[in-house]
């Protein structure tokens, strides 16, 4: 895949994340326009120093995602800035282990089903009328295995990516008609640093790299994946 993104304009959520920011260096590495989103702005900040290649244009946009004022405020900036939003990569997300459901407290279950599902709501809610207008979109979210097999001690999780998964499904629906594609990657256990430090007897050959998952995004934001919409992929490693 070379330069099959020269002059898109990528949105990417979690930007300054593991996944965001391999998804972030994988496409500008492919000539893509990237608008960094994240919740600090250092932090995106970061990621830009890592020298993103030359030629293209990164810039960083600080916002919370579960405040959906900013998130259209935050979104119309990027299209006031670099035209329009042709791919969000919504790479946000977040994992916590709980007690079992008994013990479970409204904001256990609030937390994830906030910070994984209604944060996909709110940028793709405001990013659909650009893309529409356009005739021309590609939305990829995360999901997770999760949302396919399910463990205890992490309902809410569970719940909130397979609200991904079908939120996903429900939007390939609405826009099939419209030069718009929506999926979803479930990824099995991801090789970053957070998740070394919390199972270092685990064996990490097993997990998928962060740069194997950008690169099923990208697959899915290009020409190729023009006729895949409303798919969820599995991408497990050897796990
Ligand atoms: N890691 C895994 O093993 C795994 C497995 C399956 C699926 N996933 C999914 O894959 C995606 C990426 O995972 P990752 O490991 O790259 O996560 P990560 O490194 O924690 O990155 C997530 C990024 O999202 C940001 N964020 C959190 N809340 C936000 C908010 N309200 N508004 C804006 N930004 C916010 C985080 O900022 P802060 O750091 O400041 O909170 C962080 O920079 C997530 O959707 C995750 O659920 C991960």
């Amino acid at each position: 895949m070379s330069n099959t993104f020269d002059d898109k304009v990528v949105a990417v959520t979690g930007g300054a994340g593991n996944l965001g920011r391999a998804v972030a260096h994988a496409f500008a590495r492919r000539g893509a326009h990237i608008a960094l989103l994240d919740l600090s702005e250092p932090a995106i900040q970061s990621v830009i120093d890592e020298q993103l290649p030359s030629g293209t244009e990164t810039r960083a946009f600080a916002v919370d995602l579960l405040k959906p004022e900013s998130v259209i405020a935050t979104l119309q900036a990027v299209i006031d800035h670099f035209g329009r939003i042709d791919i969000l990569a919504n790479i946000a997300g977040g994992f916590t282990m709980g007690p079992t459901i008994q013990d479970t407290e409204d904001r256990d279950w609030d937390f994830m089903m906030n910070l994984n599902a209604r944060s996909v709501l709110y940028t793709c809610r405001a990013a659909l009328p650009n893309m529409l207008e356009n005739g021309w979109g590609r939305i990829i979210n995360v999901s997770a295995r999760a949302a396919l097999q399910p463990k205890g001690r992490m309902g809410p999780y569970c719940a909130s990516k397979a609200a991904v998964k079908t939120l996903t499904e429900s939007i390939a629906a609405e826009t099939k008609f419209d030069g718009i594609t929506v999926n979803c990657i479930l990824p099995g256990t991801i090789d970053t640093p957070q998740n070394r430090e919390a199972m270092p007897d685990a064996d990490h050959s097993q997990w998928v790299p962060p740069e194997s998952l950008a690169d099923v995004v990208l697959f899915l934001a290009s020409d190729a994946a023009r006729c895949v919409t409303g798919a969820a992929i599995p991408i497990y490693g050897k796990s």
